[in-house]
């Protein structure tokens, strides 16, 4: 047992996740990696624990199972102080004609599972006073998105969640902040169906870069982080437009 911090990562196979868990890492956290995928997640863990001298362990799982999370938690014999809700995936597609199981299964990935995740740490920080959660959200939160209609919804769904838990728990001395990239060039692309038409803009950002800046916005408290000057823009979008515009506009963006 070190008296070191630990943080929770799902999602920690490949992308985002695993750039965050090496940013908690080298912030001196011991980490839990989560994800389907052993090979991956086991290659992370070493990479992790020989660079930069703390525990990485693995849990394999699949967060469209519901009961997951709760296996998830009872795996690990130590408070979690850090929980990143990072797992989630995108269908581009018209809504109509996508896969129910799909569409069922992003629901249980991007939302439930954060959720329940989410509910399952929560009270014991509040207990010792101290943590908190990342979830990562997505400029697609601050709107709604044609071809992508149910993506954009889980991430309203995820930004809404976690700015009202990150006013429940202030005063409890925990923190919940929403990470909200635009356009970061991983597997999500191929999941996704979008190919790479969507990663050559001037908002698209590397894993490493939307890591760096969220972990260390969510160390500082942020509640809403929106990394890159063209994405924090974007989001501004709604404050300006008319809503009716802007999903006629992000819809013409989407239709792939
Ligand atoms: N890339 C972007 O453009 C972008 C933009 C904004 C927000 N985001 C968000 O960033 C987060 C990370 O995405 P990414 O870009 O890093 O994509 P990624 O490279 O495809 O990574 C997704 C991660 O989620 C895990 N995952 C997917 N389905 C899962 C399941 N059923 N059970 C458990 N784990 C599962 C994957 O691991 P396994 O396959 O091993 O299970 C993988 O580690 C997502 O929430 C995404 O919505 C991405």
């Amino acid at each position: 047992m070190t008296d070191r911090p630990l943080a929770l990562i799902t999602g920690a196979s490949g992308g985002i996740g695993l750039d965050l868990a090496r940013c908690a890492a080298a912030d001196g956290y011991d980490v839990v990696l989560t994800a389907r995928r052993k090979d991956a997640l086991e290659a992370a863990a070493g990479e992790i624990a020989s660079r930069y001298r703390v525990s990485a362990s693995v849990i394999a799982d699949d967060l469209t199972d519901p009961a997951a999370p709760a296996r998830i938690v009872a795996g690990i014999d130590r408070p979690i102080d850090v929980l990143v809700n990072n797992a989630g995936f995108g269908v581009w597609e018209s809504f109509a004609e996508s896969d129910p199981t799909e569409i069922d299964d992003m629901v249980r990935v991007n939302v439930a599972a954060l959720t329940t995740l989410t509910r399952l740490v929560l009270p014991a920080m509040i207990e010792r006073g101290r943590g908190g959660v990342l979830n990562v959200a997505s400029v697609a939160g601050f709107m709604s998105g044609p071809h992508a209609a149910t993506y954009y919804a889980t991430k309203n769904y995820v930004l809404a969640l976690s700015e009202a838990l990150a006013h429940e728990v202030a005063s409890a001395g925990v923190t919940v902040s929403a990470l909200c990239p635009g356009p970061v060039a991983t597997g999500f692309q191929n999941r996704s169906g979008q190919g790479d038409s969507l990663v050559k803009g001037p908002m698209t950002m590397d894993a490493a870069s939307v890591a760096r800046i969220g972990w260390s916005g969510f160390r500082s408290g942020k509640r809403v982080i929106v990394p890159g000057v063209a994405n924090k823009i974007f989001t501004q979008l709604p404050r300006i437009a008319p809503r009716r515009l802007l999903s006629h506009a992000i819809g013409r963006v989407q239709d792939i």
